[in-house]
């Protein structure tokens, strides 16, 4: 069995990824801070990715055959308040794991290397991120490319999930309250399917071709438009859901690009595997959750 070693296993991808990976490879997952609860099939061990010797001495030992790198500082607001930190740890550390083997390097990239202006980008379309998270994890694809001989760079879009704090658990926790909220008409992505993404990167390492992907939903939606559908799906009345128009001076105040989906046209035919639109997304989720539960 080879042997795959996933950074951010504490994490909503990372560990998302190493139960899913699981059940085709041996996964070892890392965490920082957060000890993750032990299940099955994965093997758990502490590392700061910024400890450039740790770093070393965790893959050699390991040795794997493929490489995901899924950890990251991602909270887009602490990137812009604490830059150096952002670039220790997703410029620095990403450059400490490339460099460490010559396995087949799978990055974990975001919709924010773009810069949000006009949306539906390609995978050739040429980055430029306005915020710290952003150029941080472009940056991150630099040190990747240069690095690794084999790589693939993922990039991906609002992903969702039942995870706790994710943005699909927030919209349920309010419906569930009965509150009326307001969701941006002007703030769009392509909302991702966790379970699907998992899917789309297990294809990729299956190929095992060097280029850059994109791993995303197939559908350009706003936040307003996200709600609404998670409103249909989970049968709560679609009052709840207020429609908000930012404004280009708030979005950029607030650090959210306008427009940051992305076009999966090239990636999806490379793979030959369904990338879901929210619709099919979500009813997966509403699926999974009500056979687990009998109701959620
Ligand atoms: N979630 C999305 O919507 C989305 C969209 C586009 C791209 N992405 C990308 O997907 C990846 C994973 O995102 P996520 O949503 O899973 O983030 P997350 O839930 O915030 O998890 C981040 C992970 O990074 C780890 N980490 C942070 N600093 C570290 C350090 N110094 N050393 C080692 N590990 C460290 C954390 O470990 P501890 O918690 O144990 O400290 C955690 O496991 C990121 O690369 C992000 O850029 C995510």
């Amino acid at each position: 069995m080879k042997k795959v070693f996933i950074t951010g296993g504490s994490g909503v991808v990372g560990s998302a990824l190493a139960r899913f990976l699981s059940r085709d490879y041996r996964v070892f997952a890392s965490y920082n801070r957060s000890p993750p609860k032990p299940f099955e099939g994965v093997e758990f061990v502490q590392l700061d990715i910024t400890d450039r010797g740790a770093v070393s001495s965790v893959v050699r030992s390991l040795n794997p055959e493929i490489i995901v790198h899924a950890a990251a500082l991602k909270d887009v607001r602490f990137c812009e308040a604490n830059p150096e930190t952002a670039r220790r740890v997703n410029v620095d550390g990403t450059a400490n794991l490339a460099s460490s083997c010559d396995a087949f390097f799978v990055y974990v990239s975001t919709d924010y290397v773009f810069d949000g202006s006009r949306g539906m980008y390609s995978e050739g379309a040429v980055p430029s991120p306005w915020t710290v998270y952003g150029k941080t994890k472009l940056q991150g694809e630099v040190e990747v490319a240069s690095l690794c001989s084999r790589y693939a760079v993922c990039r991906t879009s609002g992903i969702y999930s039942l995870a706790e704090g994710n943005i699909l658990q927030r919209i349920l926790g309010s419906f569930r309250q009965g509150k009326v909220d307001s969701y941006f008409t002007d703030v769009f992505n392509s909302a991702t399917n966790l379970g699907n993404f998992c899917r789309m990167l297990g294809r990729v390492i299956g190929l095992g071709e060097t280029g850059t992907y994109h791993l995303a939903g197939s559908e350009r939606i706003s936040r307003y438009g996200f709600a609404l559908k998670v409103a249909d799906t989970f049968k709560f009345g679609r009052s709840l859901v207020l429609p908000l128009e930012l404004g280009e001076a708030r979005r950029r105040a607030e650090l959210r690009p306008f427009d940051l989906s992305l076009d999966i046209a090239q990636s999806q035919k490379r793979l030959g595997i369904g990338f879901f639109g929210v619709e099919e997304g979500l009813a997966e989720i509403k699926n999974e959750a009500d056979a687990l539960k009998g109701n959620i």
